[in-house]
């Protein structure tokens, strides 16, 4: 589920959609115009059948008999030609609709703030962008086709109807507004059950992600059973409501079909009256139930184009919720040309919005430039929150964030995050070469001597030398094809490159051998050389160098002081140090 389900009416959201279809309006015209001399045609097949008979067959007039074949090719000709440039018209408009709309909602999910992404799924949001869209392009483009075209076809054929015989076409429009009707109320129904099939598309899509994500958790877990009956649920619920829709597309049909035959039967009956038989031709006759019988395909195709129609008004409404997100807010104006690196954090609250349970509660704390301050604590005591204010991934609840003795709030996002490089505690890397990784969110090129003497400075050199491709080696989605110390070299190598006079360091708990150990350790000390570095860490070498360690517990800072210090005062520090560290 969204994060705000924002209700638009159905005519805010076809105006809306409009205006997508607004750049392409020269297109559009000419679309229109090409479904118009399409549906005249139509009316011309209807209408040739009076003379065909009347002219051929009973008055054996000779010049209609010559006429009449040209006339037909020459009306299946440029109804071929209109029928070409109307399909290629829109598809062309669709596919534009498309191509835009995504390109829009990715730019809005790329700077949509972290609470987002805390409340939404990817399946939903994949779902949104691949299977939604396209949806509101089929309803914007491919049912318009159906709406413009067959309407004109229905009113020109009942044009003919008229001018051959009013009283019986009289009869005929009596069913109109029964099929109106009719026609009202399956499309609200329509527009819920699309709904719903969006949804149960995101809830597949979701749960599919995530096994594909976690497929060793799966596999270690031996959940493959409970993920597949998890999936049945979901899957069970898509064709429930797939079929709620076939249901009602099927009764739908007959039903109006029904409906057209007893106008269709009483046309019969009274034009074989004697009375109305002095006054109708064979051929006007024939012509007319030719006609009537024509209204009835693009009337049937009008009533189910209706399906497409609600489908893609709920399509948009999914889309249009993404579009009008809050992307983070940056109300910054200043920026700071290269930040010496001074962070002072003063009075810190925070909570996350789901719940009201303060997470970080009253923090204050000084970072010189050049300094290293750890951060130690229980599980859960608020580390990685507390660096990721710095960021401004999440709006504080109270206090104020310094830098250079300035407000961060002050700051342009941008450049504010521009002073921090970032090496998680989950290294995420990119579905790219091991090089590109490395330069990751340069948008300069980056030579290789470059990116080489960061490899080296990270100690990742020595393994990426040995890789089939070196520097050119995929690695994989988010890294699998590298070891979990190798990604983490790697990111050394990225926070390295970015050359940010603040590091902010969550490092990663997994335990590794003592030589990939070394490794990492050497390469963090390169890596916080001159640097402010925020360090949230495990390692005993790490803290032991820090100027100062801060003692989290439940969001509050209980200890400060140096290593010896602490250890010397004898509490809580000591504490964790004899719990966590004794062993090494
Ligand atoms: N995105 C989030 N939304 C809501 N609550 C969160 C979110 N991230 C963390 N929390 C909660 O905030 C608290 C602090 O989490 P945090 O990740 O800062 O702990 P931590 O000290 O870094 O723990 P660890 O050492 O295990 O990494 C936890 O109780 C956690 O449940
Ligand atoms: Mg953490």
């Amino acid at each position: 589920m969204t994060p705000i389900e924002v209700e638009m009416t159905a005519s805010e959201l076809y105006r809306r959609l409009l205006t997508y279809v607004k750049p392409y309006w020269a297109v559009f015209v000419g679309a229109i115009i090409a479904m118009a001399i399409f549906a005249a045609t139509e009316t011309g097949l209807a209408a040739m059948m009076k003379p065909l008979l009347d002219g051929s067959f009973v008055e054996r007039d000779p010049e209609t008999i010559k006429w009449l074949p040209i006339a037909l090719i020459g009306l299946f000709l440029i109804r071929g030609v209109a029928s070409f440039f109307t399909a290629y018209g829109l598809g062309w408009i669709a596919r534009n609709i498309i191509k835009n709309l995504r390109t829009e909602m990715f730019e809005k999910l790329v700077s949509l703030p972290a609470t987002f992404y805390d409340k939404s799924t990817s399946g939903q949001l994949m779902s949104k962008l691949l299977y939604d869209v396209e949806q509101v392009a089929n309803a914007a483009t491919d049912a318009i086709l159906t709406v413009i075209r067959d309407s004109l076809t229905i009113l020109g054929l009942l044009l003919w109807m008229i001018y051959l015989n009013g009283m019986l076409s009289l009869i005929i429009l009596t069913t109109v507004p029964v099929i109106g009707y009719l026609v009202y109320r399956i499309s609200t129904r329509f527009r819920k059950i699309s709904k719903n099939i969006q949804d149960s598309m995101g809830d597949v899509g979701h749960i599919c992600s995530e096994i594909i994500d976690g497929h060793r958790e799966v596999k270690t877990f031996g959940s493959q059973t409970y993920e597949n009956h998890r999936f049945e649920v979901v899957n069970q619920k898509n064709r429930r409501q797939r079929m709620k829709k076939i249901a009602t597309e099927a009764t739908t049909q007959p039903l109006l079909q029904l409906i057209a035959v007893l106008g269709l039967s009483s046309v019969i009956y009274l034009a074989t009256l004697p009375s109305m038989l002095d006054q109708i031709t064979v051929g006007s006759f024939i012509s007319f139930v030719t006609a009537m019988f024509m209204v009835l395909t693009p009337l049937k195709r009008l009533t189910k184009v209706n399906a497409k129609l609600q489908a893609g008004i709920a399509a948009s409404q999914s889309v249009f919720t993404l579009l009008d997100q809050e992307p983070e807010q940056d109300n910054g104006t200043k920026t700071i040309e290269r930040a010496r690196g001074d962070i002072e954090y003063r009075h810190i609250h925070f909570h996350y919005q789901q719940s009201d349970k303060p997470v970080i509660n009253d923090v204050s704390f000084h970072a010189k430039p050049g300094q290293t301050i750890a951060f130690v604590g229980h599980s859960g005591s608020g580390k990685t929150t507390l660096v990721s204010l710095l960021s401004r991934f999440y709006p504080l609840t109270q206090g104020e964030i310094l830098l250079d003795g300035i407000n961060i709030n002050e700051l342009t996002l941008s450049n504010l995050r521009q002073h921090i490089a970032l090496v998680n505690q989950q290294v995420v890397l990119f579905n790219d070469t091991v090089a590109n990784n490395i330069a990751y969110g340069h948008a300069e090129h980056i030579s290789n001597d470059r990116i080489i003497a960061a490899a080296k400075a990270a100690h990742a050199w020595d393994f990426i030398e040995q890789l089939p491709q070196g520097l050119s080696t995929q690695v994989g989605q988010n890294g699998v094809l590298l070891s979990g110390g190798q990604r983490q070299r790697i990111a050394i190598a990225r926070a390295l490159l970015s050359d940010a006079p603040i590091l902010v360091l969550d490092e990663a708990t997994a335990s590794l051998d003592t030589e990939a150990e070394r490794h990492i350790q050497a390469a963090l000390e390169t890596l916080m050389k001159q640097r402010t570095t925020l360090v949230i860490a495990h390692r005993l070498s790490t803290i032991e160098k820090a100027d100062q360690i801060i003692v989290m517990h439940q969001g509050e800072i209980v200890e400060t002081g140096t290593h010896e210090t602490l250890l010397e005062k004898g509490d809580h520090y000591a504490q964790l140090h004899r719990l966590q560290f004794q062993e090494k």
